[in-house]
């Protein structure tokens, strides 16, 4: 019996599986015939491209540091669901706009495949791991020491230590980094090109996120670290200093990408005397340089209109060589004072100045946590989230990394920030931005006043805020909403056994919605967006889903008409040009499949067309 295919199977994943079927793919010479890597074939690589081979051994390492690399390969182990009735309201039906309910590692890892670089900018505000701010390590991955040795490749008494950790609902450097580290990893795949990710972060982390971020997206893509004030000071701070401001790294995917800067105002340059060139401003004609330092920067120049002097400062040198001062005193460049004692200005025309942009400065300003928590506060009707950040700071970095077009992703939601600050953005310069956020549905408090309103989870207050700012800032795109939910029961014991003959589990009694849960999944795994839409395709009574390039066959009821239905579609209908079958293995038996799998290649090979054919479990 062939081995059975399922987007759930880990067995083959390792901490490092992904990158060796890379490497595998990318240089296949540097592998001999029983998979050895032959490492001085890759120095020639290197070493003929005139790099030089680095012996520093400098890294940042952790307890858990191939765990975290295994989580980061492990293929998702839950599906995703959508919410039919919001997703089907008139405002939500043609959103591309997404909230997602669930842990941030379980979503990023649906998305890779569809979202792979097409994420112009994410935000993200992770727990800071404060000590009060509750962070513990969590997940529920279950391995033996055993097992987690031979699969993050670590000694026996490593893994031990690792399984301590991650069961014990540690806070500690090498918990937070383990949490970082994958979901990181995986969200680096979504950015695009030239996309950029924007971090919020204190004290507490940011020495161990500043080197996890050089080790995910490389030393060189570390584009600043800005700060930014969060309130006016404390008066109980222990220490007696009051640490006031907090840190947002970015990187960027691609050196070469930059952040968009801010326009010059022009709004000195005037042209009071009608000069030919344009509008023009008194500018400085000296520089911060000393007549010791220049002495060819160090001479007396003369108004060729009234035979005035003026002598160089010499703590204070003249910004131009003799030669061009002459040249610009020729072309009335330089504005002579009436007095002698003035000082000589350079006349500056706009169409001189090299470029419209001045970098954006990594101050970013003061966006009070009090401010922010007010705004929202009258948002939601009540004090219902603590610390959101402050609208007009997501408004700089978004504008600061994306166009009117682009997807934003920001995967700690909280109150769903970012979203709003995506959609106040396009309501003011008319853009069609869109985002995806995620938020696990972490419980409130059942004595918060959150709770009390009927926020049960943050989830809730996400999802709230959205609405309400959709309706504040009258803005029409919708948003559809997703979660991810465990895998029916039975359906993994099943796949343990990949390569048993008895099938456990029973497709037919998966309801209609899981179904549908299913293959929501599966679309998102092959490549379709989210909110683009399956169409039910009728096949003789059957009925399949299908893109224009992907048909999956759920059901169990197929049978021969429904193949000939299906050929006769493939031969008739001209915009019907699918290159992917997907049949739902527990409901075909064996005797359907080859007979779609003959039938398919006959008609393959007689169109001289490629249709792939999977039968996924
Ligand atoms: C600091 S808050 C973000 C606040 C947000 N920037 C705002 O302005 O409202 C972090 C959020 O991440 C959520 N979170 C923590 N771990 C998560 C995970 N594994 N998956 C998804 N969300 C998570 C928490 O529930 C919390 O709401």
């Amino acid at each position: 019996m062939p081995k059975k295919k399922s987007i759930y199977d880990n067995s083959h994943i390792t901490a490092n599986s992904k990158q060796l079927d890379l490497l595998k793919q990318h240089f296949p010479n540097c592998f001999d015939k029983e998979g050895n890597f032959i490492s001085h074939k890759m120095e020639e690589i290197v070493g003929n491209a005139g790099l030089e081979l680095s012996r520093e051994s400098y890294s940042l390492n952790w307890l858990g540091k191939s765990y975290a690399r295994l989580l980061a390969n492990e293929n998702p182990c839950t599906l995703l669901r959508e919410d039919k009735v919001h997703n089907a309201k008139e405002e939500n039906r043609n959103s591309e706009n997404l909230l997602i309910k669930g842990d941030n590692l379980e979503v990023l890892k649906h998305l890779v495949n569809a979202y792979s670089e097409q994420i112009k900018m994410i935000y993200i505000d992770p727990p800071y791991n404060t000590g009060g701010d509750g962070f513990v390590y969590s997940d529920d991955r279950k391995f033996t020491v055993e097992e987690l040795q031979k699969l993050a490749g670590v000694e026996r008494d490593e893994a031990k230590r690792i399984l301590e950790f991650t069961s014990s609902k540690s806070n500690s450097h090498s918990a937070w980094l383990t949490f970082m580290y994958p979901r990181l990893y995986v969200a680096r795949e979504l950015l695009r090109e030239d996309g950029v990710i924007f971090i919020s972060i204190d004290d507490n982390e940011v020495a161990q996120l500043k080197l996890l971020c050089d080790e995910v997206f490389g030393e060189e893509n570390f584009v600043a670290n800005f700060i930014w004030k969060k309130r006016t000071g404390s008066n109980d701070a222990k220490n007696l200093v009051s640490s006031d401001h907090e840190y947002i790294l970015c990187y960027s995917k691609d050196e070469e990408t930059t952040l968009k800067g801010i326009e010059k105002k022009f709004e000195n340059y005037k042209n009071p005397d009608n000069d030919p060139l344009g509008d023009w401003m008194a500018d400085n004609l000296t520089c911060n340089k000393t007549a010791t330092e220049r002495p060819n920067l160090y001479y007396p120049i003369t108004d060729p209109k009234t035979g005035i002097i003026y002598e160089c400062n010499k703590n204070r040198v003249w910004a131009y060589e003799k030669k061009r001062m002459e040249k610009n005193i020729q072309e009335n460049k330089i504005i002579f004072p009436k007095k002698a004692n003035g000082s000589p200005m350079y006349k500056r025309h706009k169409n001189e100045v090299k470029s419209r942009l001045k970098p954006i400065s990594t101050l970013l300003g003061d966006f009070l946590n009090a401010t922010a928590t007010k705004e929202l506060r009258i948002l939601l009707d009540g004090q219902h989230f603590d610390y959101p950040k402050s609208l007009k700071l997501l408004n700089i970095l978004i504008q600061q990394s994306t166009s009117t077009n682009d997807l934003i992703l920001d995967f700690f939601a909280g109150s769903g920030t970012t979203a709003h600050a995506v959609m106040a953005l396009n309501a003011e310069d008319g853009g069609n931005r869109k985002f995806i956020t995620v938020q696990i549905p972490e419980k409130t408090d059942n004595k918060s006043e959150a709770y009390k309103a009927g926020y049960k989870t943050i989830f809730d207050i996400t999802k709230a805020r959205i609405e309400k700012a959709t309706e504040k800032l009258n803005d029409k795109q919708g948003f559809k909403i997703f979660e991810t939910t465990p895998i029916f029961e039975g359906y993994l014991d099943d796949l343990e056994e990949l390569n048993e003959k008895t099938t456990l589990f029973n497709g037919s009694e998966l309801s209609t919605d899981e179904l549908e849960t299913l293959l929501t999944t599966w679309k998102v795994h092959d490549g379709m967006k989210l909110h683009e839409p399956l169409v039910a395709i009728d096949l003789g009574g059957y009925v399949a889903y299908g893109s224009s390039d992907i048909i999956y066959f759920m059901e169990k009821s197929f049978n021969i008409k429904t193949l000939q239905a299906f050929i006769t579609k493939l031969d008739e209908d001209e915009t019907f040009e699918p290159s992917k079958l997907v049949l739902f293995g527990y409901n075909f038996d064996s005797k359907h499949q080859r007979e779609f799998k003959e039938a398919l290649k006959n008609y393959s090979n007689k169109k001289s067309i490629e249709l792939d054919m999977v039968v996924r479990y």
